[in-house]
Formats: C-alpha cells, structure tokens, sequence
C-alpha cells in the first residue's frame, strides 16, 4: 500500500509575516536568457525551440553593465522594501552556481554567480531578499513534455518522453532549493511558479502540480532551511499568500472566507522578461494608483522590472521607477504599515489607514469639495500630505437646503472638505486626515 502523503508543513507564524504586511512594496526582477531574445520569457515556449536553439543564449550571455547594487538601489529610492529574483524561470537557465548542472551563468561568458551578487547587494541596501523559482524547466532532460512544454507538438512527443523520469527531475528541483536556502543566507522569501494540474483553464494535457513537485516534502525542507520565511501559493498546496497575477483584486482576498495575506505581481508592459518591441507601459499614475489601490484592501504589490542583455534597466523601466520614487519621496507613510480602513471612502477614492491616520488617496480631483462619509467629529486636524498644507474641514448641516451659491446639506455625520481648485502635481494627490482617539 502507498504510505499516505504527509501533511501538510503549517502555515509560517503571524509574527514572521509582520514585515511583509508592513513594507507593502517591492521589486520583482525577471532576469536569465530570455532578456537576449528581448521577446518575452516565454519565448522558448512560444517559438517551440529546442534546448539545444535555446542554448546560444548561454553562449553570449555577457551582461557587462550589470551592478546588483543598481538594482538594489532603484528599488530602495522607488520605496521598495523587498527584491525578488528569478534564480531560474523556466527555460531552466540558473543565475547562481549551482553544482547540479552546467547549464548555469558560471558556463557563460560571463561567469559569475549572479544570486550571490545579487543578495550581498541587496541586504546593503536595506531591504529583504527574495527568490523566484520555476518549478517548471523546459532543459531539463527529465522534465516531461506536457502542453506547455516547447516540444508539445513534435509528432513523436510519446517517445521523446521516454525514459525522462520526473522522479529525478523532483530530486534536482529538491536539490537546487537546498542550495539556494543554504548558500546565500537567511532568504526572506520564496516565489514558487507555478501548478496548472488543478483549476486551469483552458486544461494543458500532462499538466503537473503538487504531487510532481513533491510539493510536501519540499516544503517541509524549505521551513526546516529558513525558518520564518514567506512562501507562496503556487506549489498546488497552500501557501503563506495568495499572488494574484496581472489583475486587481477588488476586495480583500479570502482562501474558504478567511483573509489572507496576498500580493499582486504586476508588469511595467505586460512582459516579465525584458520585451524590447512592446510599449505597452502602463504610466506612473496608474502604477501608483494600483500600489494605493492594493493597499487599501490589505494587499501588497510586487512590481516588475526586466533587466535587458547587458544587465540595464532600460529607459521605459527608469521612467517608471523614477515616477513611483518622487510619489513615494512624499506619501510612503501612507502606505507602508497601513491597511484597509473601516471607514468607507466616497467614489474615487481609496482610503489607507495606519493607527490613527487615515489617508484619503483621490483618483480624481473634485471641484471644491470633498463629502468624506462617517466622518464629521472623527477628525482633527487634515492636511494635503504633499507640502503639509492645512485643508480646511466643515460639516454642512443635513436640514440645509442648496440655493444660489449655499451647498445643500449632506448625509448626517459626513464631513466636508475645502480643496483647492488645482490639484496638486502627485501622480495621486493624498489628505492626511488625523482621527480622534
Ligand atoms: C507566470 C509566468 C511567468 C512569470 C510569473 C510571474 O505564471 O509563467 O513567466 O514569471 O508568472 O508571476
């Protein structure tokens, strides 16, 4: 008889989740092969190569403009508090030296361990350390064709198969994880990608998930490694949080009607891998308006950059970043340690709330007045967060009836504010709004 699997490691403790609810921001970084194809990550997968045509990107991987410390130090000025890497997407290409294969950067060109850079760079930086790994690997010689895989419509995929042994493939994937968890020192947190055995759609036939992985054993050896690390959902056993993916929540996330700690991963253009031809870019307010956004329903955001072949952030991904920093210069106090308010904001507006600051986050600029619901005799003192300017508050009695230039009266227990007629020039113009004990 088959021994029952074992069950499932618990969850991490709430204490060691502090510091990802607090720090609400950070840096996702797609970086490996694909950034020489410059056409998205997936390229292997689109253009149905074979590790073999995938291999002359190993060949003239030479990134002679890559400085850790560059990345580190964009995320931190942009407000980020945590960097995320791929140590390996799924082309199976590794960014550190590992001793369970050649096919890593120490065989290119340019031949440094890049995960060792990368985290010494990081941690002076300040900020928490963070790895993405595939679960997938379209080199690896036991890693079975499967719909996703790039060799998915050879006429003989069946015999290609034969003989690859995902046993094995569990045993490198087990094994790189261990290095990754016991070389580089205390790691903050796992992204593990992805499961599509259960629940996606459209099906992908051989699809894997939790039980290919040896997805409890391997989480059982990373809690044992780092204890107090965060890892993710997409193991197909549940996670520390949920990471939904190039969408917005619009509520808090709950898994079986309970909260949980959850993280949108967001693209600058809608490719993770750096995409030389695609414009897509979504502009500073926007960004801004999607981290505020997540925060408002207890959410985190974990926003990409793409390195290209030379080791750069590129112009478009500069820009981004140089727009979150200057509003994050100004406003991160009401975004770090802050969360979902009680109160319920008008429409366009997104309220955050830390203690006793709530911050009303303006989508859009009204004319003159602001009606904050809830909120006459709640508060204090309110303030333009931009240059610290008093905003004038009043409540304008509900009997009151509107004639000539007298505002009618509003809903009982609503405050109004006196805004000026310009808005203020933040990609999100944020009132800081001092409540009452
Ligand atoms: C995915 C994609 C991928 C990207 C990732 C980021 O599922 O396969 O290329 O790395 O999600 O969340």
């Amino acid at each position: 008889m088959p021994s029952a699997p074992p069950p499932v490691p618990a969850a991490v403790p709430e204490a060691e989740t502090a510091w990802f609810s607090d720090d609400r921001f950070g840096m996702f970084i797609h970086w490996g092969l694909y950034a020489l194809g410059a056409r998205h990550e997936w390229l292997m997968n689109r253009e149905r190569m074979t590790a073999q045509q995938y291999e002359r990107y190993a060949r003239h991987f030479d990134p002679d403009l890559f400085d850790a410390r560059k990345w580190a130090a964009a995320a931190r000025d942009a407000g980020m508090r945590y960097v995320v890497l791929t140590t390996k997407h799924h082309d199976g290409f590794c960014l550190w030296d590992s001793a369970l294969t050649d096919y890593t950067v120490m065989h290119t060109p340019f031949a440094r361990d890049v995960v060792a850079e990368f985290v010494d760079a990081v941690r002076e930086a300040g900020l928490r350390v963070g790895f993405y790994h595939s679960l997938l690997d379209w080199h690896h010689p036991d890693f079975t064709i499967d719909g996703f895989h790039p060799q998915r419509d050879e006429p003989n995929a069946a015999e290609l198969n034969e003989g690859r042994d995902m046993a094995r493939y569990r045993a490198y994937l087990h094994g790189q994880v261990r290095e990754l968890l016991t070389g580089y020192g205390r790691v903050d947190y796992l992204f593990f990608d992805f499961s599509y055995a259960v629940g996606h759609t459209p099906q992908v036939w051989g699809a894997k998930g939790a039980d290919d992985w040896g997805a409890r054993q391997l989480m059982a050896m990373v809690r044992e490694l780092q204890p107090g690390i965060i890892v993710n959902d997409r193991l197909g056993i549940p996670g520390d949080l949920v990471t939904p993916e190039q969408y917005q929540p619009d509520r808090p996330m709950e898994v079986d009607g309970h909260p949980v700690l959850w993280e949108a991963c967001q693209t600058l253009n809608g490719s993770w891998g750096y995409d030389r031809d695609n414009h897509d870019y979504k502009d500073v307010d926007l960004l801004v308006r999607m981290l505020v956004d997540g925060v408002s329903k207890n959410g985190n955001l974990l926003l990409n950059v793409g390195p290209n072949g030379r080791g750069e952030l590129d112009a478009n991904a500069r820009h981004a970043l140089d727009g979150v920093r200057e509003w994050m210069r100004l406003h991160s106090r009401a975004v770090y340690g802050a969360g979902a308010s009680g109160f319920v904001p008008p429409t366009d507006v997104r309220y955050t709330q830390r203690g006793d600051r709530l911050y009303a986050h303006l989508f859009a600029w009204p004319f003159g007045s602001l009606h904050l619901p809830g909120l006459a005799g709640r508060v204090d003192y309110a303030q333009l967060l931009c240059d610290g300017s008093e905003i004038r508050m009043r409540v304008i009695e509900p009997g009151t009836g509107a004639q000539n230039t007298i505002q009618g009266g509003q809903p009982a227990a609503t405050l109004t504010l006196d805004l000026p007629v310009r808005r203020p020039d933040a990609a999100v113009p944020v009132i800081e709004l001092f409540l009452r004990g």
